[in-house]
């Protein structure tokens, strides 16, 4: 079961840090965090911003328009202005490239 969605190749998606890609329509960030990928959505719950636009630090993403942080790995909302979570999606690596479940 799921809908798992290639996202990415692997070897594009850069070391410790943000891309955002769109996967059937809609707009995911995927991060890199000590070998391992996350996703969730790219578009802020706060405002309009892209959190790709963004800076990780660990596994931590700063969205860019009002420095709003949320834990890539689970979605939380970590700070003012936020005050919704973020979608997250599973991700799994299968020949050399990125897939999200999008169901
Ligand atoms: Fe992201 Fe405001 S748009 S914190």
């Amino acid at each position: 079961p799921g809908n798992w969605i290639a996202a990415l190749a692997l070897e594009a998606l850069p070391e410790a840090d943000v891309i955002g890609v769109s996967v059937e329509g809609r707009d995911i960030a995927l991060y890199e965090v000590d070998g391992e990928v996350y996703a969730s959505d790219n578009i802020c719950t706060h405002g309009h911003a892209r959190l790709s636009d963004g800076f990780l630090e660990g596994r931590q993403i700063e969205c860019p328009l009002h420095q709003g942080k949320f834990d890539v790995c689970s979605g939380r909302a970590l700070c003012a202005p936020l005050t919704e979570d973020i979608r997250t999606y599973p991700v799994k690596i299968e020949d050399g490239r990125v897939f999200i479940d999008m169901s």
